[in-house]
């Protein structure tokens, strides 16, 4: 079972953009892919160490995190780059009225 719980406007996050937000415990990041490509969530902090994704560069669908240049796919969570071995956690985003839904678990 899953908790959609608001976590941003769509306002707040533009084409192209990235945005850390603070749900409960947990820090995800929502990347906003350009031409219209949707919203995704995951966590926030890299996979090998301490680094918030929020931080890094956004690139297509791809998250480049700003510590050791370390790469996820923001749709599925797969690291696709070194030194990055354990994929990140994605969830599940739902649009409503302008609103961005994130589902916990
Ligand atoms: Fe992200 Fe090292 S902390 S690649």
């Amino acid at each position: 079972n899953v908790t959609w719980v608001r976590a941003a406007s769509l306002a707040e996050l533009g084409e192209g953009a990235i945005l850390g937000v603070a749900i409960g415990d947990k820090s995800i990041a929502l990347y906003r892919l350009e031409d219209e490509g949707g919203v995704f969530a995951t966590d926030n902090i890299c996979t090998h160490a301490l680094a918030y994704l929020s931080d890094g560069w956004l690139d297509g669908e791809t998250i480049e995190c700003p510590l050791h240049g370390g790469a996820f796919n923001v749709k599925t969570g797969k690291g696709v780059c070194a030194p990055v071995t354990k994929d990140l956690q994605t969830y599940e985003v739902r649009l409503e009225d302008g609103e961005i839904y994130v589902a916990m678990p």
